[in-house]
């Protein structure tokens, strides 16, 4: 049988006191509704369709995927309502399962137990135990299966005292869900169409419906204000540093991490605290990241080890390379094997051969920079000439003195020397040694200044 996927996410999440949709709000560097979209991509569903309202046009356009669909629900008129407004284009030959935009910690595992657990042409409310169930719906059960669903505001005394509430996933199948939904009325506490009261009419119309329980009540949590994302925030990062302990990486206080994207390690990786991924990170085997460390889409090659304080973004390197303390990689970065950085470094858009070192105090601009070559500390390829980027080039072997300009576009040949201090605005040839430099000279007979008296 197939499967369709509505994701109700009209809400207006007023409680985030935010410009930004309650749904567009980041959790571990995704929007909660892109926590959602990825597990229902799990659930390889025929067709997923989102209900968006408020603030609906910057939520389509954070999701250009084109296998999306999305049915707009003008008017906020309960969640009923809601996935009414999807109903018109979703086949109704399919289980239909209905998801919230806001409960992102949701695994497929959970939704594929329940799809497996119900039967074709049944019906399924994925529960939980809740030891405060103020707010939510309650799990009505008549010998054992369900047998309604009552909101908070309108449940009597006694059904307020269970504890089973309803997370908001359901699943039907498509065409009697369609039925039912054209019948609900609005004629409750809070004047909403309630998706919960198809339960009932499945009942009524002799459809078994199965409670299946949720394993933790964190994993159902909708969030509704900054409070709750914090939360959710950390029930993540935990989640995520969990796996990567489990494959063997090793941190030294796996609270004091964050992983906003996907990190991949190899063996024996250790992490230090304080260290943020973002995007796609790869560490290699053996590669250590100490404390205070950014590091962005980038790659770290076996072996090598981020020392404190570096922010890191669209680089790779190679095998054991030494990078930092307090070195900025900029995107197009590449190192090769054995190269190390140093402190207050900056390396953009530039290539780093096997064995170079740029230990100290420098910027590397558009460079090619050879094997076995040694930067000197306070060296600075000027690449910019106000208008335009040039390109700076040195060979295999060179030495480059301390406090060196290099005013590209300009070559530095294999195995040449720079003085230190020169300005060089011509390419140097290779196994010389060029330098530029006034002659040095020293004025006989020079006085210092002297203090003026004060008047
Ligand atoms: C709903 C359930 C309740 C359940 C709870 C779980 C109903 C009537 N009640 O309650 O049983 O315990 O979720 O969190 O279904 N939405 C729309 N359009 C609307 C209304 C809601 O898209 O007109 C979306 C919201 O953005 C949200 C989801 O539906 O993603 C749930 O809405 P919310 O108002 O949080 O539901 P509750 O009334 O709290
Ligand atoms: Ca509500």
């Amino acid at each position: 049988m197939g499967l369709s996927i509505i994701i109700l996410a009209a809400g207006q999440g007023t409680r985030m006191r935010s410009n930004l949709p309650k749904v567009l709000q980041p959790l571990a560097g995704k929007p909660l509704l892109a926590h959602v979209l990825a597990t229902a991509d799990e659930l390889a569903a025929d067709d997923v369709c989102v209900v968006y309202g408020h603030g609906g046009e910057a939520v389509k356009a954070a999701f250009p995927a084109a296998n999306l669909r999305w049915a707009l629900q003008a008017r906020r008129l309960g969640t009923g309502h809601a996935v009414q407004q999807a109903m018109p284009e979703t086949p109704v030959a399919n289980q239909v399962l209905i998801l919230a935009g806001d409960v992102p910690l949701l695994t497929s595992a959970t939704l594929k137990r329940l799809l497996a657990e119900t039967p074709p042409k049944q019906m399924a409310v994925l529960t939980v135990d809740m030891d405060d169930p103020t707010g939510y719906g309650r799990i009505v059960r008549e010998h054992g299966s369900v047998h309604s669903i009552v909101e908070q505001k309108d449940a009597s005394v006694e059904q307020q005292t269970l504890t089973e509430i309803n997370t908001g996933v359901i699943l039907a199948p498509g065409d009697k869900l369609k039925g039912w939904l054209a019948k609900l009325g609005n004629n409750n506490s809070q004047g909403e169409y309630y998706l919960t009261d198809v339960i009932a009419m499945a009942v009524a119309d002799g459809i078994e419906v199965h409670g299946i329980k949720a394993d933790s009540s964190e994993e159902v949590m909708g969030i509704n204000d900054k409070k709750q994302l914090a939360e959710a925030e950390r029930a993540l990062q935990a989640r995520l540093v969990d796996e990567l302990m489990t494959q063997g990486v090793g941190f030294a206080d796996p609270a004091r991490v964050d992983i906003r994207g996907t990190l991949k390690c190899g063996k024996d990786v250790f992490i230090d605290v304080n260290a943020v991924f973002e995007g796609d990170v790869e560490l290699g085997d053996g590669s250590r990241i100490e404390s205070n460390n950014l590091i962005r889409n980038s790659k770290v090659g076996a072996g090598t080890i981020v020392h404190s304080n570096c922010h890191i973004e669209g680089a790779t390197t190679g095998r054991a390379c030494e990078i930092g303390p307090f070195a900025r990689l900029r995107p197009g970065a590449e190192l090769a094997n054995n190269v190390k950085v140093g402190n207050f470094v900056e390396i953009k858009k530039s290539t780093v051969a096997d064995g170079s070192k740029v230990n100290h105090l420098t910027y590397i601009g558009d460079t090619e920079i050879g094997k076995g070559v040694n930067v000197g500390a306070g060296t600075i390829t000027c690449n910019y000439d106000g208008a335009n980027k040039h390109k700076t080039k040195i060979g295999d072997g060179a030495f480059i003195g301390s406090g060196v300009e290099l005013v590209a576009p300009v070559e530095i040949g294999a195995g040449a020397t720079i003085g230190a201090g020169s300005t060089i605005t011509r390419n140097a040839p290779d196994g010389a040694l060029t330098l530029e430099r006034s002659k040095q000279k020293s004025i006989e007979g020079w006085t210092k200044p002297t203090k003026k008296g004060s008047d």
